[in-house]
């Protein structure tokens, strides 16, 4: 078993055993767990890298989340453990929903500072939005 694993969760599998961990991650990026929105109905999913120490429980250090959304598909709580960024994790998160998703329009809502990440990923700014202090992106999925 390699160091860092991918592994996909479905919404519809709330009790997968390494739910909490993401969570964990979550919490301490985006600062909130209560109400828990990650866990949306109607065909989301998650992508996680779980850290795996010798004999200790793995750590979800990189994770994102993806929806249906109208005919395409929508990229949320992109997230990378602090200690563990520019280590190319966000992007191997990427490429597992994008790998779900099919052939189809992602669009996502990018904080400024995340937008040159989007960028190495493919992804192009459509709007910015200076109200909301967001870009809204957009990538054509290749089949
Ligand atoms: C955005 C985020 C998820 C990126 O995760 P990551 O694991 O560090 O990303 P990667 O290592 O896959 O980065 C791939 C490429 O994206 C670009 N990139 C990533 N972070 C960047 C940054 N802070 N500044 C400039 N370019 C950046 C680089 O081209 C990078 O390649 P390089 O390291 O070889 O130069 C992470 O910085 C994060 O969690 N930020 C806080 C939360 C956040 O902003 N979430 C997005 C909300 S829209």
């Amino acid at each position: 078993m390699s160091e860092f694993e991918v592994d996909i969760i479905y919404s519809d599998d709330p009790s997968h055993p390494h739910i909490a961990e993401m969570r964990e991650l979550a919490a301490s990026v985006f600062g909130y767990r209560d109400p828990d929105p990650y866990f949306m109905p109607g065909g989301a999913y998650f992508a996680g890298i779980y850290r795996h120490h010798d004999g200790q429980a793995p750590v979800c250090v990189s994770m994102g989340s993806m929806m249906k959304y109208g005919e395409g598909m929508l990229v949320t709580t992109m997230a990378t453990h602090a200690d563990y960024q520019r280590q190319g994790l966000g992007s191997r998160v990427l490429r597992a929903l994008e790998g779900e998703a099919g052939n189809k329009v992602v669009t996502l809502e990018a904080w400024p500072e995340a937008v040159a990440f989007y960028e190495a990923n493919g992804y192009s700014a459509e709007l910015v939005d200076p109200d909301d202090e967001v870009v809204y992106m957009e990538k054509r999925l290749q089949p």
